[in-house]
């Protein structure tokens, strides 16, 4: 259908009710029925479970065609940002939705880079927590834990949000950094402010006060570009948890930490991990590529080809394309091999030419070869997701604050289809 053939309204024929739903069309065509009156007119609302049918907001920010496998940050491509951006021009591009001027991105880049350092307290509760916990649980208790540093965040003015915006983006890193620290038993390393932003993570993740390190350009440039992979993604499970907090008026560290949990399970943000623990599993001979597939299609066995599939796409997600070929450049210009890249080609081919995936439309997904490059970069793997949450932080604020924005938003509160008892006398204790 095209904008010209798109109808104006809907008709829902109920009982003997019909309504006239308005029919609301994006700037790509998405094409959405209006039902905000429909409860009130008919008594009845809608069921969709896991929300796929539901369009919870109108943003500005990222556009995803899944059928087509198209990914744009306010109208510009992936694959054009990803060769010629940086991650800070993203930051600021998702939080305005056009690109910086040279001036901007000067200012942008002094402020995100001149609120790195965390309040010494705070270092406190790093040491608080047990060492073995995943660094996830760690972040979200720490960008929680601002709230209690930054107490005007509460106040929820465009000014205050700005302030807290950068902030938590200049301090995302750090706590990052300090988790992973924390864990190995090493001292935190504070920021420096001579270097980039991907190139400061890298030195607060593997320097030690004892000697030199120089972040490895190779290396930053790697980081940068997965950077700017994860930074937004429309409306998955994560960026509706930060909107969904941020609804109720709750601070912006506060809807943020929520969205790090959210981001932490294995069919979501965790899926990186995941991929990368199946990955070693066949390497280490548990069992073969074929037998792994084979287990991935059987329901009742409880494993999945991890990094394949995803709610949206229906095609290759165009984030796995750039980063298989990031893949074989990392390596080579770092002179490194990875049996794991191997494996991972193996179980793509299988997957992409067995019907099981074909008909379902299963592909890789951002995840499935992002841990290569990490690995690569020395990363641990349980930090993998923290990283991914590092990236996803520019697009969960800047969801955030057009969620502040928009004059239609209100308290997120879905309705339910109550399937229990109905009603019934109380019975005391002893008689029942
Ligand atoms: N391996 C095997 N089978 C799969 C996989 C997979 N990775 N993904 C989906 N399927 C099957 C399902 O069993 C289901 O089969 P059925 O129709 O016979 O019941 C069908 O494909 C549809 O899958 P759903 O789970 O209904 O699809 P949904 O959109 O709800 O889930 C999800 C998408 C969660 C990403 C899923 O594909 C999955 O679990 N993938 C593996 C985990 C993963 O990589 N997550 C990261 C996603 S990207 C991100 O969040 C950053």
């Amino acid at each position: 259908m095209t904008n010209q053939t798109v109808p104006k309204t809907a008709k829902l024929t109920f009982g003997d009710q019909e309504l006239d739903l308005p029919v609301m069309v994006g700037s790509e065509g998405e094409v959405a029925l209006d039902i905000r009156q429909l409860r009130a007119k008919t008594g009845a609302i809608t069921y969709d479970p896991g929300l796929g049918n539901t369009g919870a907001c109108q943003s500005k920010i990222t556009f995803l065609d899944g059928e087509q496998g198209i990914l744009r940050y306010a109208g510009y491509s992936i694959e054009e940002l990803a060769q010629k951006s940086n991650f800070v021009e993203v930051m600021w591009l998702l939080l305005h939705q056009q690109l910086p001027t040279a001036a901007e991105l000067e200012q942008f880049t002094h402020e995100v880079t001149h609120h790195t350092m965390l309040h010494e307290n705070l270092k406190q509760l790093f040491s608080s927590l047990p060492k073995a916990g995943h660094p996830m649980a760690v972040c979200a208790a720490a960008v929680g834990a601002l709230s209690t540093f930054y107490q005007n965040a509460s106040a929820n003015s465009p000014q205050q949000n700005w302030i807290d915006a950068v902030r938590l983006l200049a301090k995302m890193p750090t706590i990052a950094a300090y988790s992973y620290k924390h864990s190995i038993g090493q001292p935190f390393m504070y920021p420096r402010n001579d270097l980039s932003y991907a190139a400061n993570i890298l030195h607060m993740m593997f320097a030690t006060p004892c000697e030199k390190y120089e972040p490895n350009p190779v290396m930053a440039r790697a980081l940068d570009l997965l950077l700017i992979l994860h930074a937004d993604h429309e409306q998955n499970c994560s960026t509706s948890t930060v909107r969904t907090v941020g609804s109720s008026g709750a601070n912006l560290f506060a809807s943020v930490s929520a969205g790090i949990s959210a981001l932490w399970g294995p069919l979501h943000g965790g899926a990186n991990q995941a991929v990368i623990e199946m990955l070693m599993s066949i390497r280490d001979g548990k069992r073969s590529a074929r037998e792994f597939m084979e287990l991935a299609k059987k329901k009742d066995s409880g494993v999945r080809l991890m990094g394949f599939g995803h709610r949206v796409y229906k095609n290759y997600d165009p984030r796995a394309l750039i980063l298989k070929k990031a893949c074989y450049d990392v390596l080579g210009q770092l002179g490194r091999k990875d049996p794991l890249l191997d494996i991972a080609l193996e179980l793509e081919q299988i997957a992409l030419s067995d019907n099981y995936f074909i008909e379902r439309k299963l592909y890789p997904n951002v995840d499935f070869y992002s841990g290569i490059i990490y690995k690569a970069l020395g990363i641990p793997v349980e930090m993998f997701t923290v990283f991914f949450a590092i990236g996803r932080m520019p697009g969960w604020i800047a969801q955030w604050l057009e969620y502040q924005r928009d004059p239609e938003a209100k308290i997120t509160r879905p309705r339910q289809i109550y399937m229990g008892a109905t009603p019934r006398a109380y019975g005391q204790v002893e008689k029942r």
